[in-house]
């Protein structure tokens, strides 16, 4: 991964961000650069999200969305969001973790609204404090969003 992409991403999230690229792991860089210059990054990995009495669905699950605070509010984000469905014909569907709304909002994804848990030793451990939202693909299976839905654990943050 370039140097560049973890120093925008902790000038981003005003906070050293290695500690995270480790505990997410290796994915595809989507990046948006100005003049050459990095200013703004989303990542994907690819996780297993299961409605209940669904198979696994091959999830792009989506990480570290962020612009470099000083070219913020130019629409960055957005377009590396709309950039994105066409790379992800592969997967069945497209999750992430919002820390902001609006902007998912905007381009079309929306909140699962079922109970969330994390698949863990061969047991659903429920995860109430979180949310997440999702973005259909073209391979997307009609979806009950109200489901119970789970994702496989991870260490560090699980959703
Ligand atoms: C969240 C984040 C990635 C957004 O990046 P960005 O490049 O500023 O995003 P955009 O410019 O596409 O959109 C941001 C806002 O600017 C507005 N905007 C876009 N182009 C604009 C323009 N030319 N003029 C004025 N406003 C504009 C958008 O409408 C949007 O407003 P909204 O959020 O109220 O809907 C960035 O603020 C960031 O890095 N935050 C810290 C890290 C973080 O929290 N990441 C999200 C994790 S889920």
């Amino acid at each position: 991964m370039e140097v560049s992409i973890r120093r925008l991403c902790d000038a981003a999230y005003g906070t050293p961000t290695e500690p995270y690229f480790a505990a997410i792991g290796p994915g595809e860089h989507l990046l948006g650069r100005l003049d050459g210059a990095l200013v703004s990054h989303l990542m994907w990995v690819t996780r297993w999200l299961q409605p209940e009495g669904s198979a696994p669905l091959r999830t792009a699950y989506v990480e570290m969305v962020a612009t470099a605070p000083a070219e913020r509010r130019h629409g960055y984000a957005t377009a590396l969001l709309a950039a994105l469905p066409p790379l992800l014909q592969d997967y069945d569907l497209a999750a992430l973790c919002p820390a902001t709304e609006q902007l998912y909002h905007r381009m079309g994804w929306c909140f699962w609204r079922g109970p969330l848990s994390t698949r863990k030793d061969h047991e659903l451990v429920s995860t109430p404090e979180e949310r997440v939202m999702i973005l259909p693909l073209s391979r997307t299976p009609t979806l009950n969003l109200d489901l119970p839905l789970s994702v496989e654990w991870r260490p560090g943050e699980v959703w």
